[in-house]
C-alpha cells in the first residue's frame, strides 16, 4: 500500500526553521503554533510544507476542513465567483450567494419554526451577534455559560470562554452580565456524581443558579456547546440537553448551541444537536462551513433574529459572497459524498482502536467524543485521573515528527483530539492511527511513564 506521509528531512526542516525565524523577528508571539512546519500545499487530509515533507493532517485547521482541503466542488464554486466580484458588501449593494446560503441553512438548521440567518465571518463574532439578538428580543442582560466551554477570543466572546490560561488572564475587565457554571463533564463530575444515579442533577443545577446567582428573568440566553470544543471534546448524557432546554423554555431564556466546532457533519449530524433532542433557538456555525474560507452564522427562529432593528447587525466583510459561494459548495459535498455517514464510521473505527490502546495503556483515562469528533484524555493515574498535559505534549511531538499533525485540547491540556477531514481515505486514516499508536507505544508504558521531551 503506498503511504501518504513522506518526510524528507528531520522536522522541522531547514525551510521551516528559517520561516520560523522572520515569523519571530516579524509576527506577535500570542500567535500559538501546534507544530513548527511551514505549509506550502495542502489536498484532501494531505499537508505538504515548504521542505517537501507531506502530513497527515489529523487536524483539519482545527476543525475546518471537514470536506478536505481544496475540495473540488469548493473551488469551483469559488473560481465562478472569483470571475463575477469579490466583496460589494451586503449593506452596499446585497447579493444572491448571502441570500441563498441563507435559505440553505434556515433549511437545514433544526428546528421545526420558521427561521432566519445572519452571516459574519468568524466563530467569536457568530457568538457576539448570538449575545445581542438575544438581548435585543428578550429584553434581558444577562447570559449563562459553562465551565470548560470556549466561546472565542473577543472580549463578549472571551468571558464566555472558560480557560483562564492563556486565553484570559491579562485581559479583564470583561463585560458584566455572565454566569457559568458546571458542564456535563461525566468523567470530572463537578458534583462528584455518577451517570446514571445522578439523574443528570448537573442539568438541574440550572434552577440553583436561577436561586443563588442571577434571577432567571434577568437571563437572555443559555449558550453551550453540544460537545464541548477546546474543552476536550465532552459529550453529555443522552438527558442532559432536553432537561436544560426545558427549563430554558419554562423561564423564557433562549438556547443557543454553538455548533462553531461540532457543526457540518463531523459528529455524524450535520448539527450535532439532531442527535440531542433539542432544536435550540439559535444555532451558530463556522469554522468547516466556509471550506477553508472566513465565514459564520447565526441562524434561529424568525422573530428572535429580527428582534435588532435595521442596522443593529452588520460588518463590512460578513458572508462576503465568495465565503458564501464555498459554503454552498461544503454543504453540497456534504450531502453529495456522505460525509456524515463518514464521519460515524471513522468515529467507530477510531473506538474501537482506542478501547484496544486503554488496555494496554491505562494512562488513557477516557475517549471522548461523538462521531469523527474524537479524543483521548491521558491522566498520571486511572484511579486519580490527574490530567497528564506532558504525556498529550510529548504524544504529539512525537506525531508531527513522524508525519502526523494532531492537537491538543482540554482546561488541563491532557487531552489529544481528532479532527481530521471527513474525505480521509481508510488507507491514510489507517495509517495516521498506526503513527498514533507508536506515539503511544514511545510515551506510555504500561501506566509507568517514560522520561519525556516536551516541546521547548
Ligand atoms: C465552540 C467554538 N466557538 C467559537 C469559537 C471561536 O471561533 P473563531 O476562532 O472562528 O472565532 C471556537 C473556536 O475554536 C469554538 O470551538
Amino acid at each position: 500500500m503506498t503511504k501518504t506521509i513522506r518526510l524528507r528531512t528531520p522536522v522541522p526542516g531547514p525551510k521551516s526553521r528559517a520561516l520560523m525565524q522572520r515569523r519571530n523577528d516579524a509576527v506577535v508571539r500570542g500567535v500559538y503554533h501546534a507544530t513548527p512546519v511551514f505549509a506550502a500545499n495542502a489536498e484532501g487530509a494531505i499537508v505538504e510544507d515548504v521542505d517537501g515533507n507531506r502530513f497527515l493532517d489529523f487536524a483539519g485547521g482545527i476543525g475546518c476542513n471537514n470536506v478536505g482541503h481544496r475540495s473540488e466542488q469548493v473551488l469551483r464554486r469559488v473560481r465562478a465567483q472569483l470571475g463575477r466580484y469579490m466583496h460589494t458588501c451586503f449593506s452596499v449593494a446585497p447579493y444572491e450567494p448571502y441570500v441563498a446560503l441563507a435559505e440553505r441553512l434556515n433549511q437545514l438548521v433544526p428546528g421545526h419554526f420558521p427561521k432566519k440567518t445572519f452571516l459574519c465571518n468568524t466563530g467569536a463574532e457568530a457568538v457576539e451577534n448570538a449575545v445581542k439578538i438575544a438581548r435585543a428580543y428578550t429584553k434581558r442582560p444577562a447570559v449563562i455559560c459553562f465551565d470548560d466551554a470556549f466561546h472565542g477570543r473577543t472580549l463578549m466572546a472571551l468571558a464566555l470562554t472558560s480557560k483562564t490560561h492563556p486565553y484570559k488572564a491579562g485581559f479583564q475587565p470583561f463585560p458584566s452580565d455572565v454566569y457559568r457554571m458546571p458542564y456535563a463533564y461525566c468523567y470530572r463530575c463537578a458534583y462528584g456524581k455518577e451517570y446514571p444515579s445522578c439523574q443528570v442533577a448537573c442539568a438541574d443545577a440550572l434552577e440553583s443558579v436561577f436561586k443563588r446567582v442571577v434571577a432567571a428573568e434577568s437571563v437572555a440566553a443559555v449558550i453551550i456547546e453540544p460537545v464541548l470544543g477546546e474543552g476536550g471534546f465532552i459529550t453529555p448524557p443522552r438527558d442532559f440537553f432536553p432537561r436544560l432546554a426545558a427549563l430554558c423554555k419554562k423561564h423564557g431564556i433562549l438556547l443557543v448551541a454553538d455548533e462553531v466546532q461540532t457543526g457540518i457533519a463531523r459528529t455524524g449530524t450535520l448539527f450535532a444537536v439532531e442527535q440531542l433532542g433539542v432544536e435550540p433557538d439559535m444555532v451558530l456555525a463556522a469554522k468547516s462551513i466556509g471550506g477553508g474560507l472566513p465565514l459564520a452564522s447565526v441562524t434561529g427562529r424568525a422573530e428572535i433574529m429580527d428582534a435588532p432593528g435595521v442596522g443593529g447587525l452588520g460588518g463590512t466583510f460578513g458572508g462576503n459572497p465568495v465565503a458564501c459561494e464555498a459554503a454552498l459548495a461544503v454543504l453540497e459535498a456534504v450531502e453529495e459524498e456522505d460525509l456524515c455517514r463518514r464521519a460515524v464510521a471513522l468515529g467507530k473505527q477510531f473506538v474501537a482502536r482506542a478501547q484496544s490502546w486503554q488496555k494496554r495503556w491505562p494512562g488513557i483515562g477516557a475517549i471522548h467524543g461523538m462521531g469523527a469528533m474524537r479524543s483521548l484524555e491521558m491522566v498520571r493515574d486511572a484511579k486519580t485521573r490527574q490530567p497528564d498535559d506532558a504525556a498529550v505534549a510529548a504524544i504529539s511531538k512525537y506525531c508531527y515528527e513522524h508525519g502526523l499533525l494532531t492537537i491538543s485540547a482540554g482546561t488541563y491540556g491532557n487531552v489529544l483530539r481528532l479532527l481530521m477531514p471527513l474525505v480521509i481515505t481508510d488507507a491514510q486514516f489507517e495509517e495516521g492511527l498506526g503513527v498514533l499508536e507508536a506515539a503511544l507505544a514511545a510515551t506510555c508504558v504500561s501506566g509507568a511513564k517514560m522520561p519525556r521531551v516536551v516541546h521547548a
